[in-house]
């Protein structure tokens, strides 16, 4: 079982696809473990984009990430990090495959709806950073023994 960090975005916010997100996740599976509407303080925006400080789109992704609230959400599933990836599709949605969230609503890299977590050791990082334990809920579904054997 993994959990991954998942973003709508300003630009999916905006744009009214929080259900149409969701529902893409949802029905490959994945769990909600933790989900909340917030508006990213610049502060934390910085520190969960560290890893790009000094590239040509840093500065600009802060003002994107911070500039309009986002739905955060946890998401549990087996091979949750990869799954929510290939659903996310590739970063430039132009390269994102057919069917994915970002080819299907997105056309730049500059505004590409989703984030998530690339790594086991992403996701640990990036959940800490938005959600307090408690705010985590593990639970089974009975549609869960449907989804692995
Ligand atoms: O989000 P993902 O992990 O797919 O891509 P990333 O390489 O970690 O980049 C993080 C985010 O920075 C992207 O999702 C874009 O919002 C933004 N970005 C951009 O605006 N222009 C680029 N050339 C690269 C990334
Ligand atoms: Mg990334």
């Amino acid at each position: 079982m993994e959990r991954t960090l998942i973003i709508i975005k300003p630009d999916g916010v905006q744009r009214g696809l929080v259900g149409e997100v969701i529902k893409r996740f949802e029905q490959r599976g994945l769990r909600i473990a933790g989900l909340k509407l917030m508006q990213i303080p610049r502060e934390l925006a910085e520190e969960h984009y560290a890893e790009h400080k000094g590239k040509s789109f840093y500065e600009s992704t802060v003002n994107y990430i911070t500039s309009a609230p986002v739905v955060v959400m946890c998401l549990e599933g087996p091979n949750a990090i990869a799954a929510a990836r290939q659903t996310m599709g590739a970063t430039r949605p132009t390269e994102a495959a057919p069917g994915s969230i970002r080819a299907d609503f997105g056309l730049d890299i500059s505004r590409n709806i989703v984030h998530g977590s690339d790594s086991p050791a992403t996701a640990e990082r990036e959940i800490a950073l938005y959600f307090k334990p408690e705010e985590l809920i593990s639970y089974q579904r009975s549609s869960d023994v449907w989804l692995k054997e």
